[in-house]
């Protein structure tokens, strides 16, 4: 069975939840954030369409639920480029990168949201961050002046940039700021991406950058993390762009099975002027990954949890006509979809060490159902990072529907067909920090059920006034609840776990009134619940509209860009 057909077909709606199995217990709190895309089935890789932001409440009767109810809701992120989709949906065409206009490149802002303190982010690794209303959940500004991140990636015209940057920066709790990537195409030392570690402090429009020297790669960098001292960048290698393909051909591109790290001192920023180059630690690591999380306490080494992506090619998008691994023709409503993996990950836990470039194992685990590694639900909080406990992750589960042949020929020699044939049922898997030993695991036996972006909700966050405000009770991963929401065509469930004993099974199952499905969801994110904007100097849409970035757009769409500025101006 390939996934739930719902995750391409359905519609983005509000609608309520109620408790269908076990009890809702009365100390969770906030509010779970999911970023998605608005899947219009016009581009080749439906991650690349416009974001939307759903939010579903933790608490029951909150935003507007009946009573012993839970809100669902979604929005559209209304940037300044979907305003001019909006005005001028003709003009917009598909690309490797999300949609081009003669405005310049899009910002669909769909990967990831970032909560962090009272304010609401949301990410794409092809613009900049985009605050929202954690009330509203409309959209308030883009993070950070084009001028101040160096100019464009490349040479666009239009009044829109295009910032190559990561869909997670990562938000630093001591010095109060955010670390991100800006990735520019250079022809020295090859022709590839030179990434730039970028700053930002809260309250400002500008952002700092400094080049990392000498370095040219052909990949993204798909997640940030960070300790107390570093900053870590890797080399996504499991997303990589195809020129041939971009131009109509067969895809011949294929992922890496190891890939470079950068570690960058961040006391070497601190009285550095913006836009001078550095030279970051370098270190190989293998599996590649989209996503790995380093412990904020570096004292004893930069320990870093490495969610390898083993074989799991997230450029590789499946087409319309596609046959699968077994050779039964695909369901073409899962055009669009990435091609899921092709082994089984392993997740490893590491210490990187600065002074001798080594790479030290501490700990990994990898089984035959460990296929799909999807995403891990971590305590956020400055004192969970610190001295993390558990570390649950998401298995989809081996997908042969998902599968294509094209894949499996274009990858022959380094995959199993005999495995890669037959499906196995996804699972949450609980994990130790540090030795990586399995402490739990429920099993989702019904193929049929799609489990995907798990979050952790910390039991009594906000209660003690000494911890920061995202601390619950006992930090680290097993105080308190992983949220697992779970996709499946007879409609859309949350289940509810007690993070310190995840094989007992859910504790309470939520399920949409009338059994609503949801399209498909990337990243989810645990906040407490705001009802009200920040204040804080935020950057204007007209503010980036200079004459020379006008001039470079045909004076009949001028009309529009105007329209669009005013109306983000009253924001
Ligand atoms: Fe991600």
């Amino acid at each position: 069975m390939p996934v739930p057909g719902s995750l391409t077909t359905a519609a983005h709606t509000d609608f309520e939840l109620e408790v269908v199995a076990g009890a809702w217990p009365n100390d969770i709190t906030g509010e779970m954030v999911f970023s998605t895309v608005q899947n219009s089935r016009k581009l080749d890789a439906a991650i690349f369409d416009w974001g939307a932001i759903c939010r579903l409440s933790l608490e029951s009767g909150a935003r507007g639920a009946a009573a012993g109810r839970f809100a669902w809701q979604s929005r559209s992120i209304q940037t300044p480029s979907k305003r001019l989709f909006d005005l001028h949906p003709e003009l917009f065409v598909g690309s490797a990168t999300g949609y081009q206009s003669p405005f310049g490149p899009s910002n669909a802002s769909n990967t990831a949201p970032l909560p962090w303190g009272n304010r609401l982010f949301t990410t794409w690794d092809a613009g900049r961050p985009v605050e929202l209303n954690p009330d509203t959940l409309e959209f308030v500004g883009e993070v950070g002046s084009i001028d101040s991140w160096g100019d464009s990636s490349m040479a666009t015209a239009g009044v829109l940039p295009f910032l190559f940057s990561s869909a997670h920066p990562v938000v630093d709790p001591e010095r109060n700021c955010l670390w991100t990537v800006k990735l520019d195409f250079v022809m020295e030392p090859t022709f590839g991406l030179r990434p730039a570690v970028v700053r930002w402090d809260p309250d400002g429009t500008t952002v700092k950058f400094w080049p990392l020297e000498g370095i040219a790669f052909s990949s993204s960098i798909h997640t940030v993390s960070q300790t107390r001292n570093w900053v870590i960048l890797a080399d996504s290698g499991n997303f990589k762009a195809d020129p041939e393909e971009i131009f109509g051909g067969e895809r011949s591109v294929t992922i890496d099975n190891e890939a470079p790290v950068w570690l960058i001192r961040k006391d070497q920023l601190d009285d550095l002027a913006s836009g001078t180059p550095i030279t970051p630690i370098a270190f190989m690591m293998s599996p590649s990954v989209g996503h790995y999380y380093a412990r904020w306490d570096d004292t004893d080494g930069i320990s870093v949890v490495w969610e390898g992506m083993d074989l799991m090619d997230l450029g590789f998008y499946l087409k319309p006509s596609d046959l699968d691994v077994n050779g039964k023709a695909m369901d073409p409503d899962l055009a669009g979809l990435y091609n899921m993996a092709m082994a089984p990950e392993t997740i490893v836990e590491v210490q990187f060490d600065p002074a001798t470039g080594k790479v030290m194992e501490q700990g990994s685990y990898k089984a035959d159902w460990t296929f799909n590694l999807q995403l891990s639900a971590i305590d956020w909080s400055t004192e969970g990072m610190s001295r993390p406990t558990l570390h649950h992750v998401s298995y989809q589960g081996c997908r042969p529907g998902n599968i294509s042949d094209r894949a499996a020929r274009l990858y022959e020699g380094r995959i199993d067909r005999d495995i890669v044939s037959r499906e196995t049922p996804g699972a949450l898997a609980t994990f130790e920090r540090g030795s990586m030993d399995l402490k739990a695991r429920w099993e989702y036996t019904d193929l049929g059920d799609h489990i995907t972006s798990p979050t952790f909700a910390p039991r009594g966050a906000g209660a003690d006034t000494s911890k920061s405000s995202y601390s619950g009770n006992q930090p680290g991963g097993h105080d308190g609840y992983v949220v697992q929401p779970v996709q499946n065509d007879n409609g859309f469930r949350i289940e509810l776990f007690d993070a310190a004993s995840v094989g007992a099974g859910p504790v309470a199952v939520l399920q949409g009134t009338n059994k609503e499905c949801v399209p498909m969801v990337l990243h989810s994110a645990w906040m407490p619940a705001r009802y009200e904007l920040a204040s804080a100097q935020r950057l204007k849409f007209s503010s980036e509209i200079t004459d020379a970035r006008l001039a470079s757009v045909a004076e009949e769409l001028h009309a529009a860009i105007h329209k669009v500025a005013a109306a983000c101006d009253e924001i």
